[in-house]
């Protein structure tokens, strides 16, 4: 698998990486534990060594997944894990956020049965805390040696600037897809100007882009395609141009459709590493493999002619996604 090599702390990891997430959360029935221990070990096996979690997928079931399916080769890989500042946690001063953030690394660090992570995200940014006074706290725990870089998801670019002065960020996790390019005008501009890696989620746009989900499918449980807009029978169809246009080009290069919509991104940005995830090992086979599909320099104007053509309807929001949980 090909290698990249993001941001201040260097991390160097395949060009794909797998998104743990909904092997245990956000996507309604999962693997049975033995079976979701197996895929991770596959998952090492075909080359990929960038894992992500996070302390909130299904309350720290996640991380305790994901615990023990890397345990054998855990020092071979970059792990990467989120924390959130709860709004009931003492934080006004910078000693108690220092006191509180370390306290949830050191519930991860349990979880995952590791002295370390490679990656620490902020999960989402607090209104209420100064990004600047996260990124202290998070230089402080690289000199700890606790984490070896850090990093924000769904940050604006004002606070990226803001938190990389205090301490340099080795990554930026936010969603980006051919169907989510809101980032592409700020934010993946100032990782580029400062040497920040760029880390799509649901870069498959939680597999609508695949092509394999018809409008009529139900989703059960914790799905977050029973709440997300794009997921509407009406957008389903409304945004069937895409798929369309994403199977054209698969069939000229004898690959898929997901493979398509991640080269793409890969060949647009060389300091960008999207982390699909799925619990079925032919389609993370089929994902990771998408490291290998090279597009032409012709290819990709053409994919980009074509897509500033289309109109994409619906998206998926941390609002919709809240009326799962009510
Ligand atoms: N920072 C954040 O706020 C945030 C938010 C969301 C996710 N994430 C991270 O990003 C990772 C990826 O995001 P995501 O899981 O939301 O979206 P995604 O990777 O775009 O899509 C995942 C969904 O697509 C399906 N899928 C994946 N590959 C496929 C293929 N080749 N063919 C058909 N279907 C396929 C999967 O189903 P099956 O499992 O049935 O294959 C799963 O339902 C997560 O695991 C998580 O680690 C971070």
């Amino acid at each position: 698998m090909k290698k990249r090599k993001i941001g201040a702390a260097g991390l160097e990891v395949s060009a794909v990486g797998y998104g743990c997430m909904g092997l245990s959360h956000g996507y309604g029935a999962t693997p049975d534990k033995k079976e979701a221990i197996r895929l991770m070990s596959q998952v090492y096996e075909s080359g990929c060594n960038f894992f992500d979690t996070a302390e909130g997928y299904s309350a720290g079931g996640n991380e305790e997944l994901v615990g023990e399916g890397i345990a054998s080769f855990r020092r071979e890989i970059i792990l990467a894990t989120k924390f959130v500042i709860r709004p009931d946690e003492e934080v006004s001063t910078i000693p108690q956020l220092m006191r509180v953030v370390e306290a949830h690394l050191d519930a991860s660090l349990k979880r995952l049965n590791t002295d370390y992570v490679d990656l620490y995200y902020q999960h989402r940014i607090s209104k209420q805390i100064p990004v600047e006074a996260i990124a202290w706290c998070m230089g402080e725990l690289i000199k700890k040696g606790k984490i070896r870089g850090w990093g924000q998801s769904q940050s604006t670019v004002e606070q990226i600037r803001l938190a990389h002065a205090v301490t340099p960020m080795t990554a930026v996790q936010s969603e980006y897809s051919m169907m989510e390019r809101m980032f592409e005008k700020e934010v993946i501009p100032a990782c580029s100007e400062l040497g920040i890696g760029f880390i799509p989620f649901s870069p498959l746009a939680s597999g609508f882009l695949s092509g394999k989900y018809t409008s009529g499918q139900e989703y059960k449980g914790d799905d977050v395609r029973r709440v997300i807009t794009r997921f509407e029978k009406e957008n389903m169809e409304a945004n069937q141009p895409l798929l369309d246009l994403l199977r054209l080009f698969a069939q000229e290069k004898n690959v898929t459709s997901a493979q398509i919509s991640l080269a793409w991104m890969l060949h647009k940005y060389d300091f960008l590493v999207p982390i699909p995830g799925s619990r079925k090992m032919e389609r993370i086979v089929e994902n990771l493999g998408a490291a290998d599909v090279v597009l032409t320099k012709e290819e990709f104007d053409k994919i980009e002619a074509e897509l500033s053509k289309i109109e994409i309807y619906g998206n998926r929001t941390d609002e919709d996604i809240a009326k799962l949980y009510r």
